[in-house]
């Protein structure tokens, strides 16, 4: 079965691609969140000093939670969408007060924290607590569209929900947390928007628009 094959392929790619990444050395949900949350308008080599630096200044959600807002936004400067920051510093509050200090685990209660939604939520369930949940975000979102070659417009309503339900449905029963960091990576280097690497994809014969020759079509445009 192709997803198999998907993902078995996917895992030894990055077992030999993975970058080196500040966020990726322990599993802490916290420092999952804050690096999620810094990641989803800003790319990679911009955030990692923000986000050394806000772990040095906040090591905990019980630090930000009783920062003063200034003290985050100071840290925020340079990264934009500072919504982002003001959020994330009221979701640290509530997980305090009403999680005993503790980042749940669960979608359903993480999108009733400020500023989480469908995709962070996601990230945290499955890259820190390893369970599974699916995530979709501009990378994954570019690589679903041309491995399935879905020639709808990825953003719509229809085309969200199609490429969400494969994102599910290509989650392993288990080792969700490394599968998908992985699909985000290969996202990242090599099914890029522009000259994606398609002759060293680890998906290269399992990839419909590669099949097509519509890889250069497919390459929607989202924020980031
Ligand atoms: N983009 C969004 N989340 C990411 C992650 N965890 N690693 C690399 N790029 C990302």
């Amino acid at each position: 079965e192709w997803k198999r094959s998907f993902r078995r392929r996917l895992l030894a790619w990055y077992a030999k691609h993975a970058r080196d990444l500040p966020w990726r050395r322990s599993r802490d949900p916290y420092r999952v969140w804050v690096s999620e949350v810094m990641l989803q308008q800003t790319q990679v080599e911009t955030v990692r000093p923000y986000f050394e630096r806000f772990m040095a200044a906040f090591p905990n959600v019980a630090a930000l939670a009783e920062a003063d807002e200034q003290a985050v936004l100071r840290l925020w400067e340079g990264l934009g969408y500072y919504r982002r920051a003001r959020s994330l510093h009221a979701a640290a509050k509530q997980v305090v007060a009403d999680h005993a200090g503790q980042i749940p685990g669960d979608v359903a209660t993480l999108l009733t924290l400020a500023g989480v939604g469908r995709y962070t939520a996601g990230a945290i369930v499955s890259i820190a607590y390893d369970r599974p949940a699916p995530i979709l975000e501009a990378n994954t979102i570019r690589l679903l569209t041309r491995l399935i070659a879905y020639n709808g417009e990825p953003t719509s309503t229809a085309g969200q929900k199609r490429l969400w339900a494969v994102a599910e449905e290509l989650l392993p029963a288990k080792g969700c947390s490394t599968f998908n960091q992985a699909l985000m990576e290969l996202g990242a280097l090599v099914c890029t928007p522009a000259a994606p690497r398609c002759e060293t994809c680890p998906a290269e014969t399992l990839c419909r628009a590669r099949a097509e020759g519509t890889v250069e079509r497919l390459a929607p445009t989202t924020k980031k």
